[in-house]
């Protein structure tokens, strides 16, 4: 049995561990106690029957003047053992719905490597998210991000960004 429940600040080390053992894009603790601190509603854990962290998504909100609110997807992963058991489609969809519950956020980002297969089928086939734009050499080693976004409320802010006459389209 997995229980996917709120964040806590006991949480963020086990998240911190699981973003080390999932992923090449890893953050310093005081950035996970930002999110924790500044966005308590946002960030999720699926956690087994022995209290362990098998997953995580960490979220916040971006509230830049002059733009509407929106919330951004930070970090995503599952252990490997626990993969293709829609934990990281539970894990998102709570995110999401918080987002748009505690903050109004009218649309929800995210950046994904363009070779992230996997992550990518969960964003767009299955999450409905769409690809907004192409950001060059977004990550440390070079590799190309797609920008994708999912309207949460409002008007539709999501419609892919034309680049060289074309959309932003994988
Ligand atoms: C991407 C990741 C978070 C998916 O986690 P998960 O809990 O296995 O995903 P879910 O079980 O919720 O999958 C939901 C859907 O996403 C798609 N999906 C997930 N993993 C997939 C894979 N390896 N290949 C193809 N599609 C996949 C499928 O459509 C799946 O539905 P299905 O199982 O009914 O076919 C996980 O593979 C992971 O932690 N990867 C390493 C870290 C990472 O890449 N994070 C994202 C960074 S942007």
């Amino acid at each position: 049995m997995i229980d996917i429940r709120p964040a806590t600040v006991d949480d963020l080390l086990s998240m911190q561990n699981c973003n080390l053992m999932n992923l090449p894009e890893n953050y310093q603790m005081k950035y996970y106690i930002y999110h924790a601190l500044s966005w308590p509603q946002l960030s999720y854990v699926a956690e087994d029957h022995k209290g362990r962290i098998v997953g995580y998504v960490l979220a916040k909100m971006e509230e830049e003047s002059g733009e509407v609110p929106h919330g951004h997807i930070t970090s995503l992963s599952v252990m490997r053992n626990w993969r293709r058991l829609g934990l990281a489609e539970k894990l998102m969809s709570q995110a999401q719905k918080a987002m748009a519950e505690a903050f109004q956020a009218q649309y929800v980002s995210l950046h994904v490597r363009k070779s992230n297969r996997a992550a990518l089928q969960l964003y767009r086939d299955t999450l409905k998210f769409t690809c907004y734009d192409i950001e060059k050499s977004y990550y440390a080693d070079g590799e190309d991000a797609y920008a994708m976004r999912k309207q949460l409320i409002g008007e539709d802010t999501t419609k892919p960004k034309m680049i060289n006459g074309k959309e932003a389209s994988r």
